[in-house]
């Protein structure tokens, strides 16, 4: 008999984050790119699942995010939308299709609610990319902004590096945190700053902050799943402290599997059919 698992609390919202900064209780994010994944994270009582355009380089063999396309978007926000539950559920824009046109901002965000399911957009940067989030909150989309370091910039700032450790370079993401929360958005993601900057940032915005590498006084954190589970034979970034080693176990299970059939151990009895 299958044991009969608890039931799962209330759906999370854009009002449950804000009720989260207010209360002082963490927001707890990590990544899925597919449904047994969500439908883990929703077991779990994770409060968002964002599908990030991590997809590309974590699942899809891409060097980066670069390549990542609305398509891609879709089709794995459809994934997940389909295990998922109770978490938020954000799906991020991909590079080159929010940056300079609002309206078509607008329009392929749209896709991504209509057709993928999701519940809102993370977009990367502030400045340029301002008239654009004005007109995705302008057509009801909420929109989580993400600052520092930004992997679509990954050429601009030469490298995956920490971002904001000048004096200058902190008070500049400052003023973009402040232009976001005044646009309406309404998280922001910090990846990779110094832990200062992100608690002054976090002090500065009525809107909860997620750190990824930004240490722990940001209101809630977001790691790449498979990194957290150690899903991965390249190593994460110092900032992700891996609570599995599932690359290990899975490389292990596929040796063992592979000199069972080699020595006709498998299948066995139990995996036949009389
Ligand atoms: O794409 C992604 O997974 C992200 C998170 C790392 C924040 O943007």
């Amino acid at each position: 008999m299958t044991k009969k698992l608890p039931a799962l609390s209330g759906k999370v919202t854009v009002q449950t984050l804000r009720d989260r900064k207010r209360s002082g209780e963490k927001i707890v994010a990590l990544t899925a790119y597919d449904a047994p994944m969500a439908r883990l994270l929703n077991r779990a009582e994770v409060d968002v699942i964002l599908v990030g355009d991590s997809v590309g380089n974590v699942k899809l063999g891409f060097p980066n995010t670069l390549p990542v396309t609305l398509e891609h978007m879709l089709h794995h926000t459809q994934a997940v939308r389909r295990g998922n539950s109770r978490a938020f559920l954000v799906a991020d824009m991909p590079f080159l299709t929010y940056e300079f046109d609002p309206k078509e901002a607008v329009r392929q965000v749209g896709r991504l609610m209509k057709e993928g399911g999701a519940e809102a957009v993370k977009v990367e940067g502030a400045g340029a990319v301002l008239p654009s989030i004005r007109a995705l909150i302008g057509a009801n989309i909420p929109v989580m902004g993400h600052l520092g370091l930004t992997p679509q910039s990954v050429h601009r700032l030469g490298g995956y590096r920490v971002q904001g450790r000048s004096p200058s370079e902190g008070d500049r993401l400052l003023r973009e945190a402040r232009q976001l929360e005044k646009e309406g958005a309404f998280a922001l993601v910090l990846e990779a700053v110094p832990g200062p900057l992100a608690r002054r940032v976090t002090r500065a915005l009525s809107i909860p902050t997620i750190g990824i590498g930004a240490g722990k006084e940001t209101d809630g954190q977001i790691l790449v799943l498979d990194d957290l589970l150690g899903f991965s034979d390249v190593p994460p970034p110092r900032f992700v402290k891996p609570y599995a080693h599932l690359w290990t176990e899975a490389l292990s299970a596929v040796r063992r599997f592979r000199n069972d059939v080699r020595s006709s151990r498998f299948p066995g009895p139990d995996q036949t059919y009389s």
